[in-house]
């Protein structure tokens, strides 16, 4: 029975279809029309040669600009077998096939088992394609038809390219544009570097066409609904040299010529050579914070930062505290994300995390900095994600010269906080509902109330606080996958945060609408994305950005492939708008890998807390 079966598919696939052009092939939607079949009288111009294949371009194009002039012929020794160099015309017979080395991603059309029919000619030019100019301009908006008009649209996955394998439209969707452009040569004029490198060199890249959300580090921002589809990922360079690993956001580089492919979920180019980085921008550092504390009431700073898996050991944990000290002026309370126990990773039962607080307030006062004195809550064991035995937490610091817990009075890891008539709190500091099943694996948001003391160590101001680290993004797909629209992974654990969260705010302000309330930390997610859309509406919080006018580019705090973006945000409640300041201090983010302390960027606020 399997012979069987097995005799029927390779019947089926020898159908034989003689003398198809390569836009025949390619067709004008994602996926060949001939995928599966053999071809034969193919004819192309050999354009680039790789480690695993060659590319040719059609000699005989349509003027369909959907349907990619060139093809990727895959066979190690094709090449060196048949002695074929760049501008050859050849016409070989092959098998189209539709490959992908992940379900999650998009296919690639490729002409497989290639035989040499017959050497036309030599010599030919193989002119690389001006990507804006001898092509249309990548679409600066949309990814893909099928995302509903919004790449972070919720419900995810709700449809797969390969299975409703749309009609191109290139001049509309960024993923049609690159698929249209499938094994072509092409250069990029101009090039601009919008992240740094991944680990194999990988770097995204945009060109000399129009584009949208450019910030002032010439990088481009995810702003709304535009998610940055005018870019393309630059991959292993042909010749086998290494691109460089620090390149940096906004530095200028050397034009890029290299085909187009589709590999590890992205539309990429692989370049006929490594990047050249030719300018950077200056400075390699932002300037510090101008936001400097008035030590009183009426002008209160706040940091917040997520310093990235900071144990007792870090060898990260000095740079930090000289951070806080120089670029965020050693606010007078910061909310600290990814604190970990006492012996970090090690995975056994410790899970306070005294020492590594300590440490950091210690390296804070050798940084030139102030003493502060810190509070948290423990998580229980292994129960709240991220690094395996690390038992991460948000924790505050605060300058105890100047505020103090209102009464303090620690929760317990499993107490849930309440709003008690005042407002006042069950706990301080208490863990919001942390048994509910919404923070799986992950942190639970660490309510406090304060006050500050006045000349006389007489209170003057009192404000609520929470400090949130939302569940992470992990199992999300490819934005340039399959599912569309892609997978945001763990969206619904963020919007049941989120929603939990914003209630128990919204408990402190039904009580106290004068409330001062200030929420800030890493969400893990976009303003524009539906946990935090809920979690402005219910909690009646204001998005800090929005009200102290910083302009849309210029919100970020974090890159991830092409975007720069913001996944740490500072709420305020509306009676602490009036002159309220904040501003990004982006020193994880303009610097290279190597020089990077945390992977997200800290943010500082000034608000006045009188009351
Ligand atoms: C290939 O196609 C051309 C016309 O497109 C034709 O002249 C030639 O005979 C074909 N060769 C083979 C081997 O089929
Ligand atoms: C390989 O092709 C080149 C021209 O493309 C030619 O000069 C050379 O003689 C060929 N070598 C062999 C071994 O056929
Ligand atoms: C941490 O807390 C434990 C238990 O309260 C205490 O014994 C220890 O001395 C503390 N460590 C530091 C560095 O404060
Ligand atoms: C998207 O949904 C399909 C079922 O329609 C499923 O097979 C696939 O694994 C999902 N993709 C991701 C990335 O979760």
């Amino acid at each position: 029975m399997a012979s069987l079966v097995r005799f029927l598919s390779l019947a089926a696939s020898v159908a034989v279809s003689s003398a198809v052009t390569i836009a025949e092939i390619n067709g004008n939607k994602f996926l060949s029309p001939y995928n599966g079949q053999t071809v034969s009288n193919v004819t192309g111009i050999v354009t680039a040669k790789g480690p695993d294949g060659i590319w040719i371009r059609s000699t005989k194009p349509d003027r369909d600009a959907r349907t990619s002039e060139s093809i990727y012929v895959f066979g190690s020794k094709f090449a060196s077998t048949n002695n074929l160099t760049v501008g050859d015309a050849i016409s070989i017979g092959g098998k189209i096939s539709e490959y992908r080395s992940s379900k999650d991603y998009v296919y690639l059309t490729e002409l497989a088992s290639p035989v040499l029919e017959e050497r036309l000619s030599s010599g030919n030019a193989a002119k690389p394609l001006v990507v804006g100019k001898d092509t249309s301009n990548p679409p600066t908006q949309q990814f893909s038809s099928l995302d509903s008009g919004f790449v972070f649209a919720v419900p995810n996955n709700v449809s797969l390219i390969s299975v409703a394998n749309p009609v191109l439209d290139p001049k509309n969707y960024g993923m049609d544009f690159w698929e249209s452009l499938s094994g072509e040569l092409v250069t990029v004029r101009k090039p601009t570097a919008v992240n740094k490198p991944n680990n194999f060199g990988d770097t995204w890249v945009i060109g000399d066409w129009k584009v949208t959300g450019r910030n002032g580090r010439d990088g481009l921002t995810q702003v709304d609904k535009d998610a940055n589809p005018e870019t393309i990922i630059i991959g292993s360079p042909l010749d086998g040299s290494k691109n460089p690993a620090t390149t940096k956001l906004g530095d200028d580089l050397e034009d890029i010529t290299g085909v187009v492919t589709q590999a590890f979920g992205f539309y990429r180019i692989l370049p006929t050579t490594a990047i050249k980085v030719k300018k950077s921008e200056k400075p390699a550092l932002p300037s510090a914070t101008k936001l400097k504390s008035d030590g009183k009431c009426g002008g209160i700073t706040f940091g917040a930062y997520n310093v990235e898996n900071l144990s007792p050991t870090s060898s990260h944990l000095p740079a930090v505290a000289e951070q806080i000290v120089d670029y965020l002026r050693s606010p007078d309370v910061i909310f600290l994300q990814e604190v970990q126990d006492n012996n970090g990773e090690t995975n056994d039962a410790v899970v306070t995390a005294n020492l590594t607080l300590t440490m950091l307030a210690s390296a804070i006062v050798a940084a030139g900095g102030p003493q502060y004195a810190f509070t948290e809550v423990d998580p229980v064991d292994d129960k709240d994600g991220g690094a395996p035995g690390g038992n991460i937490r948000v924790a505050y610091f605060y300058r105890p010269s100047l505020v103090r817990l209102y009464k303090p009075n620690p929760g317990g890891s499993l107490d849930a906080n309440e709003v008690l008539p005042g407002p006042t709190l069950k706990y301080n500091p208490g863990r919001i509902d942390p048994t509910n099943e919404a923070w799986t694996a992950s942190r639970k948001p660490l309510v406090a109330q304060w006050e500050v003391l006045g000349k006389k160590g007489k209170p003057e101001g009192t404000f609520y606080t929470v400090n949130v680290h939302f569940g992470s993004k992990g199992g999300s797909s490819s934005i340039q996958g399959d599912a569309r629209p892609p997978v945001n992974g763990g969206v619904e654990d963020r919007q049941a945060q989120a929603e939990l969260t914003a209630n128990f705010v919204k408990d402190i302000l039904t009580q106290d609408k004068n409330a001062h309330v200030i929420t800030a930390g890493d969400y893990n997610e976009f303003i524009a994305v539906a946990p935090l859309t809920s979690y402005v509406s219910i909690s009646g919080l204001n998005d800090l950005d929005a009200v102290v006018g910083i302009k849309p580019v210029e919100r970020y705090t974090y890159l991830f492939d092409m975007q720069a973006q913001q996944l740490d945000h500072m709420f305020i409640s509306d009676s602490l708008k009036k002159g309220a300041k904040y501003e990004h201090v982006h020193i994880s983010t303009w610097v290279d890998r190597a020089s990077q302390i945390s992977d997200h960027d800290p943010s500082v606020a000034k608000l006045d807390v009188c009351s």
